[in-house]
């Protein structure tokens, strides 16, 4: 099933009736069971528009963007396996809570995967982070492994695949590639973006069902350079220096 175009909603505190709330664009709705959109508040939509904004600078562009990731990291660790925990309290009562089950670790697809690194070290500490390197292989056009560093025992992990723009699909189809052939389990998988295209998304999410995509927004499409559109530009030469 396609998805939906993006539409303008009506986005506001819920105390205010509908007619009274500014309206704003908000991500595509998403037809594949496995992929988890961030809910469209009014504070994501802030954010969004902070980085998508041409003119926002490059330390307002890392700031908010760092806000999002952070945001992407939480959701993320929702679809990690828990196991009950009972604590007792400082008063001596007892608190029925969880705990998280198994290993984790990042993976960044270079370089724009390695800006969302810090935001998964907030949350995760001493986290293990491993990176992969694909460029597009100028003879055949088509995306190539250049580099990768990956834990040693990457396969017992989750491992949480990191890449702020998820355009056509092809670096992240590889990545995932080289990380079963390293024998991690497809469904111990997620991948966090910031923006996807539909057309990414869908030939992910069919190429790979068992794995979980978690981004805060799905846009328009694609322009004919393969730039998200209406995008936020080059994710990588806006967080770095160029
Ligand atoms: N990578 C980016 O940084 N931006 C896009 O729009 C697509 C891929």
């Amino acid at each position: 099933m396609a998805e939906k175009p993006t539409s303008t909603q009506c986005i506001g505190p819920s105390h205010r009736p509908a007619g009274q709330k500014p309206s704003a664009t908000v991500s595509a709705e998403v037809a594949f069971e496995n992929v988890r959109v961030l809910p469209q508040t009014p504070q994501l939509i802030a954010l969004l528009s902070m980085i998508r904004n041409k003119n926002t600078e490059r330390a307002d562009f890392i700031f908010y963007s760092n806000r999002i990731i952070r945001l992407l990291v939480e959701e993320g660790l929702n679809h990690l396996p828990v196991i009950e925990h009972d604590i007792t309290t400082p008063v001596g009562r007892t608190y029925n809570g969880l705990m998280f089950q198994g290993k984790i670790c990042g993976v960044s697809i270079m370089r724009a995967g390695e800006a969302m690194e810090q935001g998964l070290r907030d949350c995760c500490r001493s986290v293990r982070i491993g990176k992969i390197l694909i460029q597009r292989d100028e003879d055949t056009a088509q995306p190539k492994l250049f580099y990768d560093k990956l834990p040693e025992d990457i396969a017992d992990r989750w491992v949480l695949l990191l890449d702020p723009m998820f355009a056509t699909g092809g670096s992240a189809i590889m990545a995932v590639q080289v990380l079963k052939a390293r024998g991690v389990p497809e469904d111990h998988i997620l991948f966090l973006n910031i923006i996807a295209s539909p057309e990414g998304l869908k030939k992910f999410a069919t190429k790979f069902p068992r794995l979980k995509v978690v981004t805060a927004f799905i846009d328009q499409g694609l322009d004919e350079k393969n730039y998200i559109i209406p995008g936020l530009g080059d994710f990588g030469d806006r967080f770095y220096t160029i």
